[in-house]
Order: structure tokens, then sequence, then C-alpha cells
């Protein structure tokens, strides 16, 4: 039993639907990131049919995990996307995504990016300034254009979750609090080239509580409420992505308790609900694939040097972020405590710490659940090529990522000539 339906042992042997892993790794090598179709779409339907009753748009979080094989199925699905940069625009519009249910997130977008959305006609830019909020407006005043405008509010609540991924505390650089959006809102006659058309919130990723999401969406409820008393009319409510996944004990809530929970709140509103999920679609639709390289015994401590590092999982390293790790092949050893760790040259660089494993030189490893902000956060520290990624659709193996070469790295570097 792994825990994960699409990631499950037949005789020894742990599969990604009909196909065994070390099968995987002959074909393309390691490290490999390995995702299913199959739960990719579940999570995406989960999310769609706890919706059905209400006017919905589920926007996937590109950053979570951008490549454009996943958009494009989530596209086909019929999920609008979340992006954060001109680049992740791109990639939606390049794997079929409608940039008319897409929304534009982040407190730093350039000229050139709010440009090239406003040109696409994306469907709403999440303003998460008053500097930004003018520089949009002067933008879209130039291309002759109106900018769909929802301001990102801040909601100050507490998510409860690693500090680096918490945004919904007024100390946060995100988002403006909810009386400076009230008079922003009421001021729109000073941004003619500005529609306000949504009201947004984001309080942080990982969540394994109801709460907060309840604590944030009844003070959107409020501030709508008071936009709708001001003779304003907004016509959705975003309310960010978040939901957690279960790495290892915690229990967050279901997808449908989740959704539930976000509509029993929001249920006087008759706007459109929009939410931006990225971690709770794709974190546990994909794995890690790495070999080890060798085993080390020292009197401190055992290491199993793996080829996959830091660079390609930055999450253990960055949060001390706990990620399973399972054998591909069962070797009918005994089980010795392992640091499972890359080839990288940092103490810092880890997959995991004191996991009991049974292992010889050349085993396959499965890095669990790291289908969200593993590789869209991978690096090419220590001139590490990025590692190839496959999807697996029932018995077949699609390569959707070639393993980066060197070569492509240094391609575009170039030595002084005198
Ligand atoms: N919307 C906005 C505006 C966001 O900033 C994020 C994530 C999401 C949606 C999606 O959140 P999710 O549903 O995936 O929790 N690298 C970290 C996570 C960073 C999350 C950043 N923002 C990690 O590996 O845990």
């Amino acid at each position: 039993m792994t825990g994960f339906p699409q990631f499950v042992y037949h005789s020894d042997a742990l599969y990604v639907e009909s196909v065994p892993l070390h099968q995987i790794a002959e074909q393309y090598g390691t490290p490999c990131y390995v995702y299913s179709r199959a739960a990719l779409t579940q999570a995406y339907r989960d999310f769609d049919t706890a919706f059905a009753a209400r006017d919905h748009l589920i926007c996937y979080a590109v950053k979570a995990n951008s490549n454009i094989a996943i958009l494009n199925l989530l596209a086909r699905l019929g999920s609008g996307f979340d992006i954060v940069s001109g680049g992740e625009l791109q990639r939606v519009i390049k794997a079929g995504g409608d940039p008319r249910k897409t929304v534009f997130s982040g407190v730093g977008k350039t000229i050139q990016e709010m440009r090239m959305a406003l040109d696409v006609g994306i469907l709403c830019f999440n303003v998460e300034s008053e500097s930004e909020l003018n520089a949009l407006n002067q933008t879209a005043s130039e291309m002759g254009k109106i900018a769909a405008v929802s301001l990102r509010v801040n909601p100050d609540v507490d998510a409860r979750t690693h500090p680096y991924i918490s945004t919904g505390l007024k100390e946060n650089k995100f988002g403006v609090p909810a009386d400076e959006a009230m008079r922003i809102y009421q001021a729109a006659h000073l941004y003619p080239h500005v529609r306000f058309t949504g009201l947004d919130c984001h309080i942080g990723s990982q969540l394994t509580e109801l709460s907060p999401f309840i604590e944030a969406s009844g003070k959107m409820l409020s501030l709508l409420d008071a936009l709708q008393a001001k003779g304003l009319t907004i016509e959705h409510l975003d309310l960010g992505g978040g939901l957690g996944i279960r790495y290892t004990d915690e229990s967050p809530p279901s997808i449908q308790n989740y959704v539930a929970a976000l509509c029993a709140q929001t249920a006087r509103a008759t706007q459109r609900l929009l939410i931006e999920p990225g971690r709770s679609l794709v974190g546990n639709a994909g794995i890690l694939l790495t070999r080890v390289a060798y085993l080390k015994h020292t009197s401190a401590r055992n290491f199993a040097i793996v080829d996959a590092a830091m660079n390609d999982l930055m999450r253990p390293s960055l949060y001390d972020a706990y990620h399973d790790i399972l054998p591909v092949r069962s070797n009918g050893l005994a089980t010795d405590t392992y640091q499972v760790v890359g080839p990288v040259c940092e103490t810092g660089d880890f997959l995991g710490h004191d996991r009991l494993l049974a292992l010889r030189d050349g085993d396959l490893l499965a890095v669990m659940s790291a289908g969200a902000y593993g590789m869209s956060m991978s690096s090419n520290y220590n001139t590490r090529p990025r590692a190839a990624e496959v999807m697996v659709d029932k018995d077949a193996v699609h390569l959707i990522r070639q393993r980066e070469t060197v070569d492509q790295l240094i391609a575009s570097e170039r030595i002084l000539s005198g």
C-alpha cells in the first residue's frame, strides 16, 4: 500500500497505473519525474463535481507544474489558469489554454507582461497594489483597452502553514488591506481604463485545516456586501488556492469538503466563484524516480547517495518538507536507517532524513508526492541538466519533456573575445 491510488505495488514492484516504474527508469533514465494522467484527471474532476451546483471556474495555478502537457490536459478538461508571469501566459497559450479563462496574479507584473496579457484578452488581473493599478490603467490606456481587475485583498488570516508559503497575514507582501481595497474600488473613476470585475484573496499554501479558508472567505463576503452597498457590481469572487495534500501523516480536508465549505460560506453571494488550486491538482499525481548511486556507511550514519538532488526537488532543502521515499522493487534485504542525499556539494542537499529502507547500489526509489513544486522549482545548480518528465496513461508512457543536455545549458553563454 502506498496510499496513492495510481501508484501501487503489484507483486513487490511499484507501478504507476499499468506501468512498472523500473521499466520507465530503464527506458528514460533517472532522475525522472513520472506523472499519472488518471490521478490528474481525477483531482480535476473532484473539484469540478464538487462545484457542480455553483457557477465556477477552476484556475489551475501554473506555477505548481507548468509542463505544457499538464496544462493541455487540464485545458481539455475545461480548466482555466492562474499565472504569475508572461512566461506562464506563453505556456498556457502554447498548451491550448484559453486566455479568457486566465487570471494573472503576482506582486510585480511588468509593463511588458501587462501588455501581453491585455493583448490576448485575459479574464482578469489580480492587482496587488495601487502603484500596480496605476501602471495597468496607464498601459491599458496606451493600448486603447480596458483591463478587467480584481484587487487581491490581504484578509489578515493565519493560514497556519510554513511561514515561507503563508501569504495572507498583514505583514506579508501580498495584496492590499480590506479598508484600502474599499477605498480603491470606490475611486474607480480615477482608473478609466480599468473595470473592477472581481474580488480576490489567497492566504497561503499547503493548508491542512478548513478554518483559515472559512475565515478568509467570510471576510471577503463582508467586503463584497460593503462594495455592493456602495452600488458596485462585482462579477466574481476568487478565493485563491492553498488546499493541502497528504505527504505523510497530514489529514487535509478532502476536495469535496473544501469546496463544500467555500460554497456554504459564500452561499448568499450570486457571483461566480473562482479558485486557484495548484498542489491539490498535481501534487499526488507525480513522483520523482531516482536511482541509488552509492551506499556509504559511516560510524555516524548510513547514506544512500541517489542521482536526484536538491536541484531536482528543492522542497526538502528549502522548507524541510517531508516526501515519502519508497522502494521501486523489493530486494529481500534487511532494512537500515538511511539519509537519502543527492550528489550536490551541500549538506542541505537531501531528499529525506532517517528513512527505513532496504537498499543496495543501483536500486530505484520513488520520491512520492512530487508532482507539485518539484520540476517547476528545479534548477541547474552544479550544472546538472534537469530531469526528464513522462506522463503515464494506463499502459502508455509519453515523454513530455526530454532530459536536458549540458550543451543546452551552456549554449547561451559566451567567452570574452579579448
Ligand atoms: N494562487 C496564488 C496567488 C498563489 O500564490 C499560489 C501559490 C496558488 C494560487 C496555488 O497554491 P496551492 O493550491 O498550490 O497551494 N513552493 C511552495 C509553494 C508555493 C506556493 C506559492 N503560491 C511549496 O513547494 O510548498
